[in-house]
């Protein structure tokens, strides 16, 4: 079987990452009907599963709450295989997606165990999926921890403005001091007005991250979020849904 393929995507807060990762997440179903697809939402004030129109009610962190109390793990039971049941329950099976919500961590104490735990159950779940699509929070909490390692891209997201792009430039600093297994690192402009960036060019050189695309400014996007539908119901015609469509199509996905 062809090795998975991982898609982080990360950036300032209100970039859009979520609404990247669900888009492309909406490519990936579209074109392979056949291929087991996981979007992993890493940001601690989850909202993938709106974008994707799927409901949560567990996630890893409540998982991960119970094993470092001991009296919640089973008598008989390990906690490796303690972990793992509670994880497979976070686990949200739809059609073609399975969504694991990271959660918002709780409470003092060290996490250390529970990540590595995590760390390694990750390692273990990726390689049954073709494709892996990780949203993560502007902080990078989980990219930090390395709680998902051995990437093959990396997108940077920015929005059209040249405070937005040295951010994102500091964001690509932040992610190479943390030694993380990527294969690329790319940016990504989004809400350009109408795909126009040309002003920008000065900047995006400057941020040193090889520009992959652009995604314009959407007014379907911003129709289906302010009535609260799903992105990923967006139609084939929505400007947003083609460029990422194209910047999938770039990267061979
Ligand atoms: N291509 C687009 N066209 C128009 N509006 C967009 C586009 N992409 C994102 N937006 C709008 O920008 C806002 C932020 O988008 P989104 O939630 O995807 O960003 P984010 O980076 O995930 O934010 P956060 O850091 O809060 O998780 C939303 O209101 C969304 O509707
Ligand atoms: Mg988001």
């Amino acid at each position: 079987m062809a090795k998975e393929k991982v898609i982080a995507v990360a950036g300032k807060g209100g970039t859009g990452k979520t609404t990247f990762t669900a888009l492309l997440l909406r490519y990936l179903t579209n074109r392979y009907r056949d291929k087991a697809i996981l979007a992993v939402d890493a940001d601690a004030n989850a909202n993938l599963n709106e974008a994707l129109g799927l409901e949560v009610e567990e996630t890893i962190s409540m998982a991960l709450d119970d094993i470092k109390d001991p009296r919640r793990v089973p008598s008989g039971m390990t906690k490796d295989i303690f972990m793992e049941m509670r994880i497979s329950q976070a686990m949200v099976e739809s059609d073609q997606i399975d969504l694991l919500v990271m959660g918002n961590p709780e409470g003092p104490g060290c996490y250390c165990y529970p990540n590595d735990l995590l760390r390694k159950y990750l390692e273990q779940l990726r390689v049954n999926y073709d494709f892996v699509a990780v949203d993560n929070e502007a902080g990078m909490e989980h990219l930090s921890r390395r709680i998902i390692n051995n990437v093959d891209y990396i997108i940077i997201t920015s929005d059209a403005t040249a405070r937005g792009l040295r951010s994102a430039g500091r964001a690509y600093n932040i992610i190479k001091t943390l030694k993380i297994n990527a294969g690329k690192i790319f940016l990504v402009v989004t809400k350009t007005p109408n795909g126009e960036i040309s002003a920008l060019e000065d900047e995006i050189e400057k941020t040193g991250l090889e520009l992959l695309g652009t995604v314009p400014a959407d007014d379907m996007v911003v129709e289906f979020d302010l009535n609260d539908r799903p992105l990923f119901q967006l139609p084939d015609d929505s400007p947003a849904v083609q460029a990422v469509a194209a910047i999938a199509q770039k990267l061979q996905l």
